[in-house]
């Protein structure tokens, strides 16, 4: 069961990160020199339908993994649930900081989509890319411990 869970969250980690790096480095470029608002649309709803649904199997899975590692609510956070927890932490604070970035993107930002709001539109796909790159290197150091 664990590691069905893993691979789940492998493959939700894959998707999510790996579909925002797509976008912020290959495709974003592209429609901002182009001012193409239609392109980027055109990527958002392809990508939503794999996007969303890996964002709900990373948090399903995550929070089960997190339990099998520290299973008490208290401890995740407080002080005594140690590295484990500032990392589980770590992972809510992202997907706070995610969830937030991406509202606003979907509900504001989005529906209002032009050549002149573009360059705003750009800075929010940057943010969700470097969280979920955050996200990455967090889940990673429940396993490795950084260092020179
Ligand atoms: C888009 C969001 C997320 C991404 C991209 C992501 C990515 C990853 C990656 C790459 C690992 C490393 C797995 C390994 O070392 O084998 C990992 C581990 C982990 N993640 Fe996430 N994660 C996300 C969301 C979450 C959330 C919301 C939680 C909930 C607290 C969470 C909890 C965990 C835990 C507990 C582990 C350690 C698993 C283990 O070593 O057994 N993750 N994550």
């Amino acid at each position: 069961m664990n590691a069905t869970m893993l691979l789940l969250h492998l493959l939700g980690a894959t998707v999510w990160t790996g579909g925002h790096l797509v976008l912020a480095v290959t495709i974003l470029p592209r429609v901002l020199k182009g001012k193409d608002v239609a392109a980027l649309h055109w990527f958002e709803q392809g990508y939503e339908r794999i996007g969303m649904p890996a964002l709900l199997v990373q948090v399903v899975t995550g929070l089960w993994l997190a339990w099998q590692k520290l299973p008490s609510l208290a401890l995740w956070f407080s002080a005594e649930g140690g590295p484990v927890a500032q990392l589980i932490q770590a992972k809510l604070a992202l997907l706070g900081l995610t969830a937030l970035v991406a509202a606003h993107a979907r509900f504001r930002v989005i529906p209002r989509l032009s050549p002149a709001t573009l360059p705003l539109m750009g800075w929010h796909i940057l943010a969700v890319t470097g969280l979920s790159v955050l996200f990455v290197v967090a889940g990673l150091s429940f396993r490795v411990r950084w260092g020179l």
